[in-house]
């Protein structure tokens, strides 16, 4: 199965550190059509499209900027989201050293819809090696006309994984802490500065001047009931071609870590980093949709020879160490879970822990402020779920161990008296 490129269809075509090569490839006629139109017309054309978030929540593009444009007073501001800090993404990095002006131009349609003077790329600091690139093409942008209506900022993050949730970044990029804010209000209502702000990620505004440029039927005809248009995934892992892909929404899983990626025997695959869905290699047949898996389009295989209570306990480190600490349930929860966790790895499961796991986890997705928090159990339940039987063996041989040594110690005492 071939790849259906839209969004990185100028990647590897033009030249991104030349604006002359984008506008050869017909760029900045979508913007222009857009200019020709009134906002709500560019609103309505989105919504019809059906395009949805890219950065994991999966929320009407269309929807949210409705909410923006019909908000009242005072400025309003257009983010991109180029954080990208979630476990195996590496898709909006390989978007922005390829096509920085098709970025350029989706923000600039966003701009006009909504009305925004100012907008902003939150760019993660582990990514500012692309900061002189995306700061040239936002110059040469500028030099030809076209951020009349709507300026760009560059904004360099400083490594924290939760300022790529909505509201922590607007913090960030307000000079505060890194916390994420309570919600609502959302910020379509009161965002940046307390005013009504737009954040989309990379790949959502990628596919906006194509929608201008073609249509909102050309787009929703693409991909499944809820999940139009393509995704694109970055895979790596297991694999022979790891990589960045794009497919129609609804494509099986198959095509992707096997056709394409050439994973050989899996056992499990991780769809959305270390808070994504753990699924079983006899999945593939899953179609990628919002109405199944996809979240930030992270995807990694691991083999059979890879350790499942390893791989979450890997995923609970990275959040525990990542959460803002703002929010107890967060906070304590992945703490008390990457311990019994460790605990199980280490062999020295208890027969309570698979329990207190579940409870946990119902408790920390109920009550989290955020989604790291809400999202952090994902993980643990979808292994509890299709790899019990590796938590029940290692409990098991943890009452093995226990009594082995303690009757070891037992001989050994009596041996003393
Ligand atoms: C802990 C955490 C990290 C996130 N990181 C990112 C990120 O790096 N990039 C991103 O686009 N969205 C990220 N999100 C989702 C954003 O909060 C937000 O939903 C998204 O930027 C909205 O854009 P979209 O509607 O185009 O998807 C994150 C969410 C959470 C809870």
């Amino acid at each position: 199965m071939a790849e259906k490129r839209i969004v990185l269809r100028n990647c590897g075509v033009v030249d991104p550190q030349d604006i002359e090569s984008y506008l050869k490839a017909g760029g900045f006629k979508a913007y222009e059509k857009a200019r020709r139109m009134k906002p709500r017309a560019i609103v309505e054309e989105v919504k019809r499209s059906g395009l949805t978030g890219r950065g994991g929540a999966g929320f009407s593009c269309g929807l949210k900027w409705e909410m923006a444009l019909n908000a009242r007073g005072g400025q309003k501001y257009l983010i991109c989201n180029a954080d990208e800090g979630e476990v195996g993404a590496f898709k909006d990095k390989y978007i922005l050293s390829r096509d920085p002006f098709g970025l350029i131009e989706g923000m600039l349609i966003a701009g006009l819809a909504i009305g925004a003077p100012q907008a902003y790329i939150y760019l993660r600091n582990e990514y500012h090696s692309l900061n002189s690139l995306l700061g040239s093409a936002i110059e040469q942008a500028r030099a030809k006309g076209y951020l009349k209506e709507t300026d760009i900022q560059l904004f360099e993050g400083a490594g924290a994984y939760v300022c790529g949730e909505e509201s922590a970044l607007m913090n960030s990029i307000e000079g505060q802490r890194g916390e994420s804010r309570y919600k609502p209000p959302y910020p379509a209502a009161r965002g940046l500065w307390n005013m009504p702000t737009i954040i989309n990620n990379v790949e959502t505004l990628m596919n906006v001047p194509h929608i201008i440029n073609k249509g909102a039927g050309w787009f929703s005809d693409m991909g499944t009931g809820r999940s139009k248009g393509t995704r694109v995934f970055s895979v790596s892992g297991d694999v022979s071609r790891p990589g960045v892909y794009e497919l129609e929404m609804g494509s099986p899983l198959k095509e992707l870590v096997v056709d394409l990626a050439g994973a050989g025997e899996i056992k499990a695959i991780q769809i959305g980093g270390a808070s994504g869905n753990i699924i079983p290699g006899y999945m593939t047949d899953t179609p990628l949709s919002h109405e199944t898996f996809l979240g930030s389009g992270a995807v990694v295989v691991f083999n059979p020879t890879r350790d499942i209570i390893d791989i979450v306990y890997s995923d609970m480190r990275f959040l525990n160490e990542e959460s803002c600490g703002k929010c107890t349930p967060c906070r304590e929860g992945t703490e008390v879970m990457l311990e019994i966790l460790g605990r199980l790895k280490q062999g020295e499961g208890r027969d309570r822990d698979v329990n207190t796991l579940e409870e946990l986890a119902r408790v920390m997705a109920a009550a989290s402020l955020c989604g790291l928090g809400q999202a952090a159990a994902v993980p643990v339940l979808d292994s509890l779920r299709y790899f019990y039987n590796e938590y029940i063996d290692r409990i098991g041989q943890s009452h093995f161990l226990r009594s082995y040594l303690g009757g070891e110690l037992t001989k050994s005492k009596e041996g003393i008296r």
